[in-house]
């Protein structure tokens, strides 16, 4: 924990002063702020009574040796993506003591690994996106107007409405609610409806981040869920899934013209197993069926495997699927360079 802390300071330190030097000029965007499950969580669940965690090794092997909180050997999506915005990596909102939060004008990470989009979706304690966008409208209402760059209420409108808003959220949704035997509030809805419902309740989130003054956003919901190693592949329960995924790019072109002056990519992580599936010698992975680690022990050439542990990915994978959402051409829609450039 200590150690986990003391990273965090440093990277802040190192990554801040810079950018206060340049003024941000550096970075595409002002900030960006990510809401989501262990796919992006930087490390809030280290702080909550859970045992969906991954601050102990091997986790974070490959993110200098440090365990802080990630689900896999290195970096998430969103460092990725904040990497190539020119922005530093997010810091996890809840390993951000109260009188710091105001200094941190780059983005807040608010994931939290084990919780979905619904409030009764969760393993142990989560933050479900409710309480992250809770935590995110304090931020923007108590934290934020006390930055010196920020006292104006013109200069707040400007730093929302420019930066990114990433959610990556959903596949909770499924493996822990809709599929699990044993929760059978949603049993009478077939899956083309739950997965309706799902994107529904999303947007209707989305709705108060927009509120709040956001823009640009970057959503993306289920992957394979049915896929996961040495399940490898239950092509009953991807079908499930499925609707969710087909349906997602409708709803965010759907949101972009109801919530007016906002841009949507959506990102879809479902697609992106099937490419790899179909080549996987072409992306470099030798081994896509089998989780890295192995009784605790994680796997000497980790760029050629595609999952990590029981169900994430490794940084060799994520990083594939962020070049492509940036500036590539399948995964995401628009690409995330074009969000970022887009003068709304
Ligand atoms: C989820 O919880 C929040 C806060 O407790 C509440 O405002 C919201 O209505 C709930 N949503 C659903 C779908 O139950
Ligand atoms: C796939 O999942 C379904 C639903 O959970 C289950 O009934 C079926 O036995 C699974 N199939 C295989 C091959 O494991
Ligand atoms: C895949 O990786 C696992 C774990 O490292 C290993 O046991 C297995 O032999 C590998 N399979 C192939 C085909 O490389």
């Amino acid at each position: 924990m200590k150690s986990f802390k003391a990273f965090w300071v440093f990277f802040y330190i190192v990554h801040h002063s810079f950018f206060l030097k340049v003024d941000g000029a550096e970075s595409l965007v002002p900030a960006l702020y990510v809401f989501g499950d262990s796919s992006v969580d930087a490390g809030n669940n280290n702080n909550l009574h859970t045992h969906a965690k991954a601050n102990v090794p091997p986790y974070g092997i490959d993110f200098n040796n440090n365990a802080a909180g990630r689900f896999t050997n290195g970096k998430t999506f969103a460092d990725l993506i904040a990497i190539k915005l020119g922005l530093p990596l997010q810091p996890p909102y809840l390993g951000i003591s109260d009188s710091k939060r105001y200094q941190v004008i780059t983005g807040i990470n608010y994931a939290s690994g084990a919780c979905g989009i619904l409030n009764d979706t969760r393993d142990g304690e989560c933050l479900s996106l409710d309480k992250q966008i809770e935590y995110f409208t304090s931020t923007v209402v108590n934290d934020l107007p006390k930055h010196k760059h920020l006292k104006s209420k013109d200069e707040l409108k400007h730093h929302l409405s420019k930066s990114i808003y990433l959610i990556s959220i959903g596949s909770n949704d499924y493996f822990l609610n809709y599929l699990n035997p044993q929760i059978r509030s949603y049993k009478n809805m077939n899956p083309e409806e739950f997965a309706d419902y799902l994107l529904e309740q999303l947007s209707s989130k989305i709705k108060t981040i927009y509120n709040l003054g956001a823009r640009k956003f970057v959503v993306g919901t289920v992957n394979q869920v049915g896929c996961s190693p040495n399940l490898y592949c239950n092509e009953t329960i991807n079908q499930m899934v499925k609707p969710c995924s087909d349906k997602l790019l409708m709803k965010v072109q759907e949101m972009e013209k109801q919530f007016s002056g906002s841009m949507f990519v959506s990102s879809n992580g479902f697609n992106f197993f099937n490419k790899i599936k179909n080549d996987p010698k072409k992306y470099g992975f030798a081994n896509i069926s089998k989780s890295c680690i192995q009784e605790g022990i994680p796997c000497a050439n980790r760029k050629e495997h595609y999952f990590w542990d029981f169900g994430h990915i490794t940084e060799a994978a994520v990083d594939i699927y962020a070049n492509e959402c940036f500036s590539g051409s399948k995964m995401c829609f628009p690409d995330v360079k074009k969000l970022a450039h887009a003068d709304l």
